[in-house]
């Protein structure tokens, strides 16, 4: 019997826009304290992109890095999965846009799974490696969410930050590579965290705008619950999938949206808080940036070598979760 190829990260890129947004600052907007945030959700500062920078600019920057790590020449990439939530416009897809500003010219489309985005890309691309459909994948995860924030709520716009990452996926050898991937959606808690106008349930008007419904609305008490509930079941189906132990995860790269949900996290599933890669008090969250940014700083600081045990797990709207266990 021939064995199934096996896919991995050949390379890695990450941009962080320049601007960073502290907890003080946000003082000075609306009515809330450093202490309330620090608290709350574990985030003092963030990145937001320079006014007119669209998602695909970030993304751009990312995806050449990672292109560059793994050796390759954007002429070599034979798909591009692009997750967002914050796409530079309805249509064309950011993934075009972005083909094309860096000088590709494979097939490229955009992956709606918010923070779950990059996570599911992930899975898509493995597959598709696997079956030997394509060679190279570029998957991006990026956003530009500070243009879809009402700067007037302090319940939300404490939370977000912008800036995107990028990893190239290809074939991999002796063990070393994705081990499995998991998905999930539950589509009747939808309300609990979306933009509800701009789409065609509500297409942009005056109205609209005026009652803010372009805006990121969330029931942040329920998100937090399912946060953990689904995060902790998706890390014991990964386990299971990839027949690893809780104990022999080296190192987790989870969403970050806020460092109790962590922590909590932590009390579930029974693994070390120290294997908790953060970086949500740096950059909050970045939707679906925030776990490939997470995995790009985790393996620059040393935190994941050759041979680590690594699984990237995520949660966000639709509601969807994400998980996938690697070997580096
Ligand atoms: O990416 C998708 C995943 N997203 C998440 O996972 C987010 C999940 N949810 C959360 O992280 C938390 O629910 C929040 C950080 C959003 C909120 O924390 P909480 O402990 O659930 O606070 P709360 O919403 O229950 O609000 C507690 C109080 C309220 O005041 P009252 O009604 O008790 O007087 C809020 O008005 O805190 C108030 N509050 C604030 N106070 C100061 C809410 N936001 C702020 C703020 N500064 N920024």
């Amino acid at each position: 019997m021939t064995q199934k190829k096996q896919a991995g990260i050949l390379g890695l890129g990450a941009y962080l826009p320049e601007r960073i947004l502290t907890n003080a600052d946000l003082e000075k907007m609306v009515d809330t304290s450093d202490e309330w945030i620090r608290t709350r959700t574990g985030i003092r500062e963030r990145r937001i992109a320079e006014k007119g920078t669209a998602t695909s600019d970030l993304a751009v920057k990312a995806s050449l890095e990672a292109i560059q790590n793994s050796g390759l020449k954007p002429s070599d990439l034979d798909l591009i999965i692009l997750a967002t939530v914050t796409p530079d416009m309805i249509f064309p897809s950011t993934a075009c846009i972005l083909q094309n500003k860096i000088g590709a010219t494979c097939p490229a489309f955009d992956l709606s799974a918010a923070c779950s985005g990059f996570t599911y890309g992930l899975a898509l691309a493995e597959g598709l490696i696997r079956s030997e459909t394509y060679k190279h994948i570029l998957v991006v995860g990026a956003e530009v969410i500070s243009g879809f924030i009402n700067w007037k709520d302090r319940s939300t716009c404490v939370l977000f930050g912008d800036g995107a990452g990028a990893a190239v996926i290809g074939e991999t050898h002796d063990g070393h590579g994705i081990l499995a991937t998991y998905m999930g959606s539950d589509g009747s808690q939808a309300r609990l965290l979306q933009i509800p106008a701009g789409g065609s349930a509500i297409p942009p008007s005056i109205s609209s705008i005026e009652t803010g419904l372009h805006y990121v609305q969330m029931d942040g008490a329920e998100v937090f619950k399912s946060a953990v509930r689904t995060m902790g079941d998706a890390i014991q189906e990964i386990t299971k999938r990839a027949h690893l132990t809780i104990q022999g995860i080296d190192c987790l790269i989870p969403h970050q949206a806020n460092l109790r949900i962590l922590n909590a996290v932590s009390d579930r599933t029974k693994i070390p808080i120290e294997k908790i890669f953060v970086n949500l008090d740096r950059y909050g969250n970045m939707s679906a940036a925030s776990t490939i940014v997470a995995l790009y700083e985790a393996v620059k600081e040393g935190k994941i070598k050759k041979g680590s045990t690594v699984v990237m797990v995520a949660f966000g709207s639709g509601l969807t979760w994400a998980a996938c266990a690697l070997r580096w």
